[in-house]
């Protein structure tokens, strides 16, 4: 059940990345700066590569938004990537500019590379490469900052921040080891934390498997490039007793409250009025300078992984591409839940 839809196209140095967005209620008021620094926050932090220098994001809305308010009709944005200035050619959709050049056999470990050459039938690992690459979460962060604003007409808030890199969990520590990683031509990974505030109770259900709020959120956040763990609250569950784990129910003047939240906002699928707590881990980058064994797919011989310009480190990075994922989940339920045409059908709606 979707009422809040996207698709995204584009290549990593394609022209531009797009997204169609279906299901936003006409006259959201729509702040392009705002969608403009959440992409600014996803290129930022501790450990990033060349290519968020070349790139200063930007979106662009070509249809569906009018005056600054949406209309109903469904929304698209574009980023453009200005590295594509450099590859042009390289990405040309034109047969007769095909090229080697740029093309690479070396299947890199980690990476959609090897499978994906085999499912797609795919020679120049290029092909894999180009869709597979992170570089997509950039219209991702965008779609997921309209459903932030969205869900801020609810005064829903949102907050992230990195629990560990590596070994490393102050940032002084975090920094040095990233430093280090940088300097060995290697790469870390990390976890990170996802808080939404105020949210009503009851968005999602626990009649069906696919309509358990924790479990969209847990795809959601899983399918980004290189997350491979999430839960949601104390994930420290497994090693405790209930009386410890569960959030007792208190009563003061006729209003619910806990003064624990280990189960991080979500009981039988649905919001209980808590604060929602995601955390995930992100792998390490698998795209080293110090390069790893494989295999060519050209000549089968035993070789070095291909290396391109590549981040250190991207948990920042993943912390606001997870929030803007959990925001699009987010604004689905609302829809599910409330329905609603234009932003006025919310007016009298007491949450
Ligand atoms: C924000 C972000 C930036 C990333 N940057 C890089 C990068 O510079 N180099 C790289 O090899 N992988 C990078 N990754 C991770 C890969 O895209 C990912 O590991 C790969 O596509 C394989 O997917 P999987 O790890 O989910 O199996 C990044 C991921 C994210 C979320």
């Amino acid at each position: 059940m979707e009422k809040f839809r996207f698709l995204t196209s584009g290549e990593s140095h394609g022209k531009c990345l797009t997204a169609i967005i279906e299901g936003l209620p006409a006259n959201l008021e729509i702040d392009i700066d705002f969608i403009n620094f959440e992409l600014k926050r996803r290129q930022q932090g501790y450990g990033r590569g060349g290519r968020m220098q070349i790139e200063t994001d930007t979106a662009e809305f070509t249809s569906g938004v009018r005056f600054g308010k949406t209309t109903g009709a469904p929304v698209t944005l574009v980023i453009y990537n200005k590295d594509y200035e450099n590859w042009q050619k390289i990405m040309s959709v034109n047969p007769s500019d095909e090229t080697y050049e740029k093309s690479f056999t070396k299947y890199r470990p980690g990476h959609a590379d090897y499978a994906g050459s085999i499912k797609y039938n795919q020679k120049d690992l290029r092909n894999i490469l180009e869709r597979s690459s992170a570089r997509k979460t950039a219209i991702e962060t965008a779609v997921g900052a309209v459903a932030k604003l969205f869900l801020k007409t609810f005064g829903v808030e949102c907050t992230s921040k990195i629990l560990q890199i590596g070994r490393a969990k102050t940032i002084e520590e975090m920094h040095a080891e990233i430093d280090n990683a940088k300097q060995a031509g290697d790469t870390l990974g990390g976890k990170f934390e996802v808080v939404y505030k105020n949210l009503p109770v009851g968005l999602g259900s626990y009649v069906h498997w696919d309509r358990m709020l924790d479990g969209r959120i847990a795809q959601a956040v899983m399918s980004i490039p290189a997350v491979k763990s999430v839960s949601i609250g104390d994930n420290h569950a497994y090693k405790m007793y209930g009386s410890e784990f569960h959030d007792e129910i208190f009563i003061d003047n006729e209003k619910i409250y806990r003064k624990t939240n280990n189960a991080g906002g979500i009981e039988g699928g649905m919001t209980n009025g808590e604060d929602l707590v995601v955390k995930a881990v992100m792998k390490p980058i698998p795209t080293l300078r110090k390069p790893l064994k494989t295999v060519d797919a050209r000549t089968l011989e035993q070789t070095e992984a291909h290396f391109e310009r590549s981040d250190t480190c991207a948990v920042e990075a993943c912390a606001v591409v997870a929030e803007a994922r959990i925001a699009c989940v987010l604004a689905n339920e609302f829809l599910l839940k409330f329905g609603g045409d234009s932003m006025e059908d919310y007016k009298n709606l007491k949450l």
